[in-house]
């Protein structure tokens, strides 16, 4: 049979043939602790459900055990191990009974973690009603969520003067002297807690400066329904006034947009038409004289099916098409397995525009192709 990648209930074949219930989904693991994935098929009895990793044969023992459900149990959770690999990995599980074999989508294990800072928030220097910006960075899986201290005491970001961005970020506007004083930010995950380095805000008198654009947009790919956040953080004396335009010249619109702060840009659910590039502006006020920094913003959609290959039946001799075809942002790949192993146009099996199998149905014919 083919692999389906899609519910059981959507598919219109007979109640015999083999389909997912559910298949193992990616997770984050915590060392020394139990994990558990899962992988529940329905089709006619005998189904023996088999794991692998990362393409191999999963040895079971009591440590590794599949259960009568088909969820494969890992008593605990190991980061190393004598002699062999640790148990991250891509696990995907196997069904099969007598009419073929079905294989899952591969599922993405990780270790929970939290290696040290690989940014520090640096000292700076500000002009009283300036702007401050610190930023530490930190590779946590999952994600670390950031929060910033002042003096070792937990910032009030409340304050509509202090915004915090993703990435670590934290802008100060219109600084004051109560502002000055030592900060350094934390991050915590389920793996861990650190501290960053300590940097100091100084302020200093006020004279008069040019628009600056101290940080401009990022460039950021990210996923149709995200959020994404366009950082724009500029200084000046008098106070520049930030805008943001495209450089395609079309509308940014005003759905879902929204300000954070004196200039980030944030669009809510983003879709596909709001790929581009975006150019954000710092004019001094009552003049043209400006500063500009610009960013691509990518949009990605996941795959999506729109056509499944369909179960037929037909005399030897004859022949069969398979058809699939997929949707997503950037194209899509298509893989397609028969009984689990990756189909390779053969001499009897024909591959068209990549998303149209044309198989010889012949008695003869051996099983590999
Ligand atoms: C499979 O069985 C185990 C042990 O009985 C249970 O903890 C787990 O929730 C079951 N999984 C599913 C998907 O039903
Ligand atoms: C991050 O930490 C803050 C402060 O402890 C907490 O209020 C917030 O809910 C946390 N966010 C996440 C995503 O865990
Ligand atoms: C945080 O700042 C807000 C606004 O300045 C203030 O109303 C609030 O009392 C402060 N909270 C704490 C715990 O200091
Ligand atoms: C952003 O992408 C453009 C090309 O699209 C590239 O020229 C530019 O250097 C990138 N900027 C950064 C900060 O990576």
């Amino acid at each position: 049979s083919i692999r389906r990648e899609r519910r059981g209930d959507r598919c219109g074949c007979l109640a015999s043939e083999l389909s997912f219930l559910l298949e193992p989904s990616d997770v984050i693991a915590v060392r020394e602790r139990p994990l558990m994935l899962d992988c529940r098929v329905q089709g006619e009895e005998p189904i023996m459900v088999t794991w692998r990793k990362n393409g191999a044969p999963l040895p079971t023992s009591p440590q590794v055990q599949v259960l009568e459900n088909g969820t494969l149990f890992i008593r605990s959770f190991q980061k190393r191990k004598e002699g062999s690999d640790a148990d991250m990995g891509e696990y995907d599980c196997a069904a099969q009974n007598r009419y073929g074999m079905l294989v899952s989508r591969k599922a993405k294990v990780l270790l929970a973690s939290l290696p040290k800072f690989h940014t520090h928030p640096l000292s700076m220097s500000v002009d009283e009603g300036g702007v401050a910006r610190f930023q530490c960075q930190i590779n946590g899986v999952p994600e670390a969520n950031i929060t910033w201290e002042r003096d070792r005491v937990a910032l009030n970001t409340t304050d509509n003067r202090y915004t915090l961005l993703p990435m670590g970020i934290l802008q100060v506007t219109g600084v004051r002297q109560v502002d000055a004083g030592v900060f350094r930010c934390v991050a915590t995950n389920s793996a861990n807690t650190r501290f960053s380095h300590e940097a100091m805000l100084n302020i200093t008198g006020r004279t008069y400066k040019e628009p600056v654009i101290l940080s401009g947009p990022q460039n950021l790919t990210i996923t149709v329904h995200q959020t994404a956040i366009l950082e724009c953080i500029a200084t000046g004396n008098p106070r520049p006034i930030v805008s943001w335009s495209r450089l395609d010249g079309r509308s940014i619109g005003v759905e879902g947009i929204q300000v954070l702060g004196t200039g980030n840009l944030m669009i809510s659910d983003v879709s596909l038409q709001h790929s581009g590039v975006y150019v954000c502006a710092a004019n001094r006020p009552g003049t043209r004289m400006r500063r500009t920094a610009l960013g691509r913003l990518v949009v990605q959609a996941p795959p999506e099916f729109l056509q499944w290959p369909q179960s037929v039946s037909k005399p030897a001799g004859g022949s069969a098409v398979f058809t699939c075809v997929a949707q997503g942002v950037p194209e899509p790949h298509l893989i397609w397995l028969k009984n689990g192993k990756v189909l390779m146009p053969g001499h009897n099996v024909k591959l068209t525009n990549n998303n149209r199998w044309v198989m010889a149905l012949c008695s003869h014919c051996n099983n590999t192709d």
